[in-house]
């Protein structure tokens, strides 16, 4: 990956996260438990936080496992989600653990952002 690129996907990533904590949502909408946490649009969307997180800290031997659980809410004409992902540290023996990721976007489009990704 190129200097630039991974340059600018870690201050996309530090601007979304200061973004977040310094602009309180005004609306509300209800969150929906996933019931299918296999559900293709929910692994896709597990895999990005992942792929987005190891990028933009340099942890690039970070993989995606599965998915716990999650929530979505209708945001922005697109969605929230709020999952709980197992990622594993790297090749064998791998260590396990649980993150919880904060996810906007708007399937079918280019438009994704990573609005955290925290141990938990
Ligand atoms: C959950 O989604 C997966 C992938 O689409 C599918 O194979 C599985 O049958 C679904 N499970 C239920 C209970 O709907
Ligand atoms: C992740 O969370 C699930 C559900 O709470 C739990 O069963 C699993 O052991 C956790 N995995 C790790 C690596 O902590």
């Amino acid at each position: 990956m190129s200097q630039l690129i991974r340059a600018l996907l870690i201050a996309t990533f530090f601007a979304i996260a200061h973004a977040q904590t310094s602009t309180p949502t005004p609306v509300d909408p209800a969150w929906t438990t996933v019931t299918n946490t296999s559900d293709l649009a929910i692994q896709q969307v597990a895999q990005f936080a992942v792929r987005i997180y190891a990028l933009s800290t340099g942890k690039l031997k970070l993989g995606f496992v599965g998915v716990v659980s999650g929530q979505t809410q209708p945001f922005n004409a697109g969605y929230n989600y709020q999952l709980v992902i197992t990622v594993s540290d790297g090749p064998a023996p791998r260590n396990y653990r649980n993150y919880s990721a904060a996810v906007w976007g708007i399937l079918g489009t280019m438009s994704w952002k990573l609005w955290s990704f925290t141990p938990v």
